[in-house]
């Protein structure tokens, strides 16, 4: 390495054909998946595999298999392009829930333990917005294992991944690209056991590094949710896409945050308000309790808002599950009744569970195409490939959600994308030949020296005070409901916090374990992340998915029909620019769904 400063750590090169950062679902299913093809594979992850926040996922995958009544992948399509408020790119929709089908059996066939119909299948039970017949009937398209999908999806790539020849660097944190010439050329990483840092050389590095959950003060994702990706893209001087879009699950636990699964309202669960009554009835007469989540958060808000909320200060929404047969509850929801136990003092046999709407999944992310290959806009073509890079899962905007996920099209997103970045690899790198260029002098040297600055300068304000306040700016200026008015007053104390980032710094300047240096490095990632999200909405001037604005109640698809992409400076400001929709379908198996106003 070349300066005198970044000679004062310890750095161990490495070289490999495709470097993968993370190892949640999307992570591990390209890991072996690239292993599998032949490739010299890497994937660098700061927790333990099976800690990846995957593993929290409840209610079930999405596919149409149709085990438990009619269905077919065309239906799915049309709920997911409807469900993403005609912001999705039906290329890449088609491409994800035909390759949905295939992706279940191989997790079957993998050994994922699927709860069971009688006659042996696959269960499935009825989830938001997935219909059949094109919006007729309530479609059982959603396959779980009871009510811990994810923990059981999690734990069946960790162990395919084990199976294969991948190398995995657990707990080292990415601390920022390498890109020199345009191309990415590989990552920084810090090992947290030894304190030693990582240059990882590759053909190809992949960013599977989760949503950014954590910039929110009340969200279901867990603590580590603060988007590296994302933020290590924005600093090397690329966009996100379409960061305005932030789902908030309707059941979060009140006053916990943590998750109770639509597979509740799936089996038969509903809320009720202050008055006892339910209310989802009044706004969305067809779908009730199962319309789609930016439609049932919007609801519960309303009702809280107009003073039927339930509880001493109407501030929060029943969920009844009590009127369930004791059988289901067991069998199909054992982990939210423990929740329910645990974080709200409650037996849902008994009594109904508190909820509120709570961040849930951030539906922007690195702008790529269907191949998982990062984009970024030039003069020209929207569509300009970086070469190098890669991104899947929620820290990608590939974009099958578009302004708003179904709920169980997440988990299907993590493993058909992650396949599809395996296979696209292979081709890529097959083209290219294997042999790789040596890194320039001083490559990663930029990312050192980052770390060293943060480290090392004078601490004025505590990370925790400073998250405190993004957390707080984000949940009340950025929330189900905006106006330009609000929106405006968050992107003015979001600069006040940008203007403290450089007041963060750490006690210990240690580099074994060094948590408080951890937190203060995903500070900084979850500002370009909240500077692009409260920016993005106050752009924004339309109501689409889970973006409301109250002073732009409609849907413009004459002028917001299109995917906002947006760079984050380094004084906190940002430049703005748009990539179109994608509206015809990968093949001529189906036909565009055009936009349609909404009915729910
Ligand atoms: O409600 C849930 O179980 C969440 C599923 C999802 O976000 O896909």
């Amino acid at each position: 390495m070349a300066t005198a400063q970044t000679k004062a750590y310890e750095v161990i090169d490495h070289t490999y054909d495709v470097v993968v950062v993370g190892a949640g679902g999307a992570g591990l299913r390209a890991t072996f998946g690239m292993a599998e093809k032949g490739l010299k594979t890497a994937c660098v992850t700061k927790v333990f595999p099976t800690r990846s926040h995957t593993v929290a996922a409840q209610g079930g995958v999405s596919a149409a298999l149709g085990n438990m009544g009619e269905d077919d992948w065309r239906y799915h399509m049309y709920d997911t392009v409807k469900g993403s408020d005609w912001l999705g790119d039906q290329d890449a929709i088609e491409y994800m829930v035909r390759e949905a089908i295939p992706a279940i059996i191989e997790l079957e066939h993998y050994g994922m333990p699927f709860s069971r119909t009688a006659e042996g299948k696959i269960y499935q039970r009825a989830f938001g917005g997935m219909t059949t017949g094109f919006g007729k009937g309530q479609a059982y398209r959603t396959c779980a294992a009871a009510d811990r999908t994810g923990h059981a999806m999690l734990h069946t790539l960790y162990q395919q991944s084990l199976k294969h020849d991948a190398e995995f660097y657990i707990e080292y944190i990415a601390l920022d690209l390498i890109i020199e010439d345009g191309e990415c050329r590989g990552v920084m990483c810090w090992n947290l056991d030894d304190g030693t840092l990582h240059r990882f050389r590759a053909h190809l590095t992949v960013l599977a590094t989760g949503g950014y959950g954590r910039a929110y003060f009340s969200c279901t994702s867990a603590h580590t949710c603060t988007g590296d990706g994302n933020a290590m893209v924005a600093r090397a001087g690329l966009p996100m896409q379409d960061m305005e879009f932030v789902q908030f699950h309707p059941t979060g636990i009140y006053g916990a945050g943590c998750l109770i699964t639509e597979g509740v309202r799936g089996e038969g669960g509903y809320l009720t308000n202050g008055e006892g009554e339910r209310f989802m009835e009044r706004y969305a007469p067809s779908a009730k309790d199962l319309a789609s989540r930016d439609v049932v958060s919007r609801s519960m808000t309303i009702e809280i808002r107009e003073g039927r909320g339930v509880g001493a200060n109407k501030d929060h929404i029943h969920l009844h599950l009590e009127h369930l047969d004791a059988n289901i509850i067991h069998s199909r929801l054992p982990g939210i009744a423990e929740s329910a136990r645990v974080f709200a003092d409650v037996d849902v046999t008994r009594e109904p569970i508190p909820v509120l709407p709570t961040v849930h999944y951030n539906m922007g992310g690195v702008p790529t195409n269907r191949h998982t290959e990062v984009v970024c806009p030039t003069a020209g073509d929207p569509n300009t490939v970086v070469p190098g890079l890669m991104a899947i899962g929620e820290a990608a905007c590939v974009s099958v959600h578009g302004a708003n996920r179904l709920g169980s099209n997440s988990l299907l997103d993590l493993v058909v994308f992650g396949r599809a970045a395996a296979i696209r690899a292979a081709e890529v790198i097959g083209e290219a030949g294997r042999s790789i260029r040596p890194f320039t002098n001083g490559s990663g040297d930029a990312a050192i020296a980052r770390l060293d600055k943060v480290r090392h300068r004078k601490q004025e304000i505590r990370t925790a005070d400073l998250r405190n306040e993004m957390q707080r700016a984000m949940q009340e200026d950025c929330s189900v409901f905006r106006t330009g008015e609000v929106l405006q007053a968050g992107v003015k104390r979001l600069a006040g916090v940008w203007a403290k980032r450089d007041g963060t710094g750490v006690d210990d300047k240690s580099m074994v374990w060094n948590s408080d240096l951890v937190e203060t490095l995903e500070l900084d990632n979850l500002m370009y992340q909240a500077v692009a999200t409260m920016h993005g909405a106050v752009n924004r001037k339309e109501s689409r998915g889970a973006h409301a604005r109250e002073d732009f109640p409609d849907r413009d698809d004459v002028n917001w029909m299109k995917h906002t992409v947006i760079w984050v400076n380094e004084d906190g400001t940002s430049r703005i620019d748009y990539r179109p929709v994608c509206l015809t379908p990968m093949t001529n198996d189906v036909q565009s769904f055009p936009p349609k106003a909404r009915v729910y």
